[in-house]
């Protein structure tokens, strides 16, 4: 379990500003959500945590500890700031088994055999795949994949979880069901949870917190009832009507 500290940071592609000044403290064990229209940042927001993208300017921390300080030339390389990620797409690798999926942290990891078994035995149970160790992605449907993926962003016991539009890929029937099983999930692990999404039935039915963001910047923070009741502006009025 853990938290995750944006102050004041900043992201830019040459001369393009993409984030403009983007400080949020997320707590330990919290479900937060972003939630906004397609370019508005939230994904480099995402990928700032993880470390797959480098802040310009401001300071990312992860359970106290600073993982991201360009200004000091402070910057822990991705694998070392203990993050799963779950991705739309890509979500699993095509050309491995659903075991070696899952146990792909922790053979990175160097996790000795018998402990690299038992720990995706163990979250293969969860994830409700048991028996399906050695499936190929093909042979799976679109909710098992992202289960897979679940699971692979779980194995290696991170602090925080990162999804980025996980069950964008699924139907409208299965997404409804993955919404409840990824937070019971998060719930069950008490884990820090930070959940990057433009439809806000996703972000309104699973949240403890939701981050309104709109061109790079947050325009509202707080609980889905909050939200719901004291949208501060007409666009937060529009995006979640
Ligand atoms: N590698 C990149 N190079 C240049 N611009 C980028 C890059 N990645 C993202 N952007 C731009 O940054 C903005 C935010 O993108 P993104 O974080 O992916 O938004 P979202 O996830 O909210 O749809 C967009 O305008 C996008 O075009
Ligand atoms: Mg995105």
């Amino acid at each position: 379990m853990s938290t995750v500290k944006f102050s004041n940071v900043k992201k830019s592609y040459g001369d393009v500003k993409v984030i403009h000044d983007f400080s949020l403290e997320i707590n330990d064990g919290e479900f937060v959500s972003f939630l906004g229209p397609s370019g508005c940042g939230k994904t480099t927001c995402l990928r700032m945590v993880s470390g797959l993208e480098t802040n310009t300017g401001g300071l990312i921390e992860i359970d106290n500890t600073t993982v991201s300080d360009p200004d000091n030339k402070k910057i822990i390389p991705p694998e070392k700031r203990k993050v799963g990620m779950v991705f739309q797409s890509y979500a699993v690798w095509p050309h491995m088994n659903v075991f070696d999926n899952v146990a792909y942290p922790l053979k990175v990891a160097k996790t000795p055999k018998a402990e690299l078994k038992t720990r995706v035995d163990e979250i293969l149970k969860i994830v409700e795949l048991t028996g399906l160790e050695k499936r190929m992605p093909s042979e799976l449907s679109g909710g098992q994949q992202q289960r897979v993926a679940l699971a692979r962003g779980l194995v290696a016991q991170p602090k925080v979880l990162l999804l980025d539009e996980p069950l964008s890929n699924l139907d409208a029937k299965l997404r409804e069901k993955m919404r409840g099983d990824i937070r019971k999930i998060q719930q069950d692990f008490g884990i820090t949870c930070i959940y990057v999404t433009h439809d806000q039935i996703e972000a309104f039915t699973m949240s403890d917190r939701i981050v309104i963001m709109k061109d790079g910047n947050i325009v509202q923070q707080g609980t889905p009832q909050e939200i719901r009741e004291n949208p501060v502006n007409d666009f937060v009025a529009d995006f979640i009507s």
